[in-house]
């Protein structure tokens, strides 16, 4: 049996700690909804604000990149979106939704002070088990961003996976064998998010937010240099990641020469 704990949202308490933020009176909670980022991009379109939140408790619809699912039971995992109407140039997107991975980092280590890994371009590991995911979805055209929506799934409370994911998912509980307040956490995360949207879309300080994603990247994460990988792109190809290149895109060194991941994730190969 399950044994999930109550660990509800204060929605007041939530705005108020987020004061100075663009998300704070800007909150919205779900018990259960399809998919927080479904909403959120419906919602946009209608001329929501920017920094406006959608998060809840249980998703039956919950979606992940490459049209896979994410799993979103009640009571279990962090199910957030963010709509962001930043003034950044279209290409610079994937750097914020790099930035986003670290600012889960920064969070769980907040939190947890647990310190977990970074698989380009935003997947966050313990060892080799994921257990959060960034789905990151955007609205443009080619020189202007109309909106764009992070979805971020945190596995916290879950103590088993099923068995088709459990050598691939972990939660926060399961590698610490405590559970911990997902308000706390969300709080950490849309702080640190904050800090991040707002250093890249700074027109002056923006190549330099941009160095400083990668530095930390490098700094946070096994897969950026030096890991044998699979990417899953078309025909897909192996090799040995060797870094991002000035757009944020990973490289990897092949038999046949530098080849660049655009689309798809990397799988390690032993
Ligand atoms: C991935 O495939 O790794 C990305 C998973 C993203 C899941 C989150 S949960 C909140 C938001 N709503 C969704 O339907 N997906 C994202």
């Amino acid at each position: 049996m399950l044994d999930i704990p109550d660990d509800p949202f204060d929605v007041p308490a939530l705005s108020n700690a987020l004061a100075g933020t663009p998300f704070s009176g800007k909150l919205h909670f779900f018990p259960t909804i399809h998919s927080t980022s479904t909403y959120a991009m419906q919602q946009a379109e209608t001329g929501t604000q920017d920094g406006t939140v959608y998060f809840a408790d249980e998703q039956t619809a919950g979606r992940g990149r490459g049209a896979h699912e994410w799993s979103s039971p009640p009571g279990s995992g962090l199910y957030v979106s963010v709509l962001l109407r930043p003034h950044i140039p279209p290409a610079d997107v994937l750097w914020l939704s790099l930035a986003a991975g670290l600012s889960v980092r920064d969070a769980v280590m907040q939190v947890t002070s647990l310190e977990c890994d970074l698989r380009w371009p935003n997947d966050l590991l313990f060892g080799t088990r994921k257990f959060c995911g960034i789905l990151t979805e955007l609205n443009a055209e080619v020189t202007r961003i109309r909106h764009l929506v992070v979805g971020i799934g945190i596995n916290v409370h879950q103590q088993h996976f099923p068995p088709e994911l459990s050598s691939f998912a972990t939660s926060l509980h399961i590698e610490t064998g405590r559970d911990w307040p997902r308000q706390e956490l969300l709080i950490a995360l849309l702080q640190s998010l904050h800090r991040e949207v707002l250093a890249l879309s700074d027109p002056v300080q923006a190549n330099i937010a941009k160095q400083s994603v990668l530095n930390r990247l490098e700094g946070a994460s096994s897969w950026v240099r030096g890991k044998q990988v699979r990417v899953d792109e078309a025909e897909g190809f192996e090799g040995v990641t060797a870094g991002l290149d000035a757009r944020g895109f990973l490289q990897v060194r092949t038999p046949h020469g530098l080849r660049t991941v655009y689309s798809g994730g990397v799988r390690e190969i032993r």
